[in-house]
């Protein structure tokens, strides 16, 4: 068996997780290895998805209650995953949850009132998707949102 030194291990051991894992927005430091922010995923049993509508019910979700929450959706039909906020008293707002620089998720910041990419690189978007600053590429897509009762209404005709 071949010997290899302790010093080429660890080397060759981050680079697997490196590119295993996703974004390494400096050069200094490692961002987050997998990709993932700390937004919540939403309860499977709160909405529905159709080709043009996905539709929460905003009774089975509590944690979409407190202006400022966020709840995220990784449904396997949805072409690109979302990210929901509760911005204002009934103000609800949806984007895309990956960050236009290497797909980390962004993370809502109530007290800024904008996200953030949960890796070092630190994109920053407001609220419509517009990039603040960062190394994103672009904007966040946001998809339009409308209330029906307690029902939460996300138009992703445009979800690619
Ligand atoms: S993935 Fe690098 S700044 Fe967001």
């Amino acid at each position: 068996m071949k010997k290899i030194s302790r010093r080429k291990f660890i080397i060759g051991s981050g680079v697997a997780v490196s590119v295993a894992g996703g974004c390494m927005c400096t050069k200094t430091g490692r961002a987050t290895l997998t990709g993932v922010g700390n937004t919540p995923a939403i309860d499977p049993a709160a909405y529905t998805i159709t080709n043009s509508e996905l539709r929460i019910d905003l009774d089975k979700e509590p944690r979409l209650k407190p202006i400022g929450s966020a709840v995220k959706i990784l449904d396997e039909t949805l072409k690109v995953p979302l990210v929901i906020v509760q911005k204002e008293e009934g103000v609800y707002i949806a984007t895309s949850i990956k960050c236009t620089h290497r797909g980390v998720e962004v993370e809502y910041r109530p007290e800024d009132k904008c996200f953030r990419c949960a890796s070092l690189g630190g994109s920053e978007f407001k609220t419509d998707g517009t990039k603040i600053k960062g190394f994103a590429k672009g904007p966040l897509k946001s998809y339009p949102t409308a209330m029906e009762g307690h029902v939460l209404k996300i138009d992703i005709t445009n979800n690619e």
